[in-house]
């Protein structure tokens, strides 16, 4: 996997803009000088530059699997977070160490076995009364037939069908947090640009039928989805 995640890190690191997802995402933290906050899967850090900026004097601690993920964070963030280089699956961090702890997009693409775990682990590593926020995509209920085709071309990427992403409802991550002590407390539903090239290069037929038909279904505009943010509380 860490092979996968330094391949894909320039590439992901030029593309990565900021959205209306991170911009929200930010409003939502709330933190005081001298927090603890943990990014998992802080990725090229273009939230975190954003997150310092509105919160002073905060412990910022980006963590990754990707050495070329991390080197692309340092580029834009250079010595204002503390950079871990280590699988989210073993965190190398003592117990109730964070205020809060922020995940986007990172979790569904740890192996589905795991994720119980993953997410147990992360709760230890919250005060009690911490936070952990977690932005996740395709699990938003279904609202009308763009979606419902978004999510089936989803579904048939390879990526999914091979098993390295996975995106349970809702329900099932509400049922995960609730299983490891973090009391949902908010989830808030946004829309975010989604970007078709991914399924493009896609060799499956039915694939590449699905995306044409969701293009006309835009009708020329920039087809979007659903994401998730949760906000979780340390009981
Ligand atoms: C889709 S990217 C999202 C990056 C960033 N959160 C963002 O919103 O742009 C997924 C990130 O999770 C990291 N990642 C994947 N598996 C990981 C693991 N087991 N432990 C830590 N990080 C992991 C990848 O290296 C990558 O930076």
């Amino acid at each position: 996997m860490r092979e996968h995640w330094d391949e894909q890190a320039e590439e992901y690191a030029k593309g990565r803009e900021f959205s209306g997802v991170d911009e929200r995402v930010i409003q939502l933290i709330e933190l005081k000088p001298k927090n603890r906050l943990l990014e998992i899967g802080v990725g090229s850090g273009i939230t975190a530059e954003k997150i310092l900026d509105k919160c002073d004097n905060i412990n910022y601690f980006g963590l990754d699997l990707s050495v070329n993920f991390l080197k692309a964070t340092k580029n834009r963030l250079r010595d204002n977070i503390s950079y871990i280089s280590a699988d989210a699956a073993y965190p190398p961090f003592k117990a109730a160490a964070f205020d809060l702890i922020l995940e986007m997009n990172s979790i569904h693409h740890f192996p589905k076995d795991i994720i119980p775990k993953v997410i147990l682990d992360i709760a230890g590593l919250l005060k009690t009364g911490g936070r952990y926020i977690s932005v996740e995509d395709w699990g938003a209920p279904v609202k009308d037939e763009r979606e419902k085709l978004a999510h089936e071309m989803q579904k048939n990427r390879s990526s999914v069908m091979d098993g390295l992403e996975y995106h349970p409802t809702d329900e099932q991550w509400i049922e995960h947090f609730k299983n490891s002590s973090l009391k949902v407390i908010h989830l808030e539903h946004i829309v975010r640009p989604l970007n078709l090239n991914y399924y493009k290069n896609e060799r499956d037929d039915l694939l590449q039928q699905r995306v044409r038909k969701l293009e006309e279904l835009w009708e020329g505009e920039q087809p979007e989805s659903t994401m998730s943010i949760f906000i979780c509380e340390k009981l």
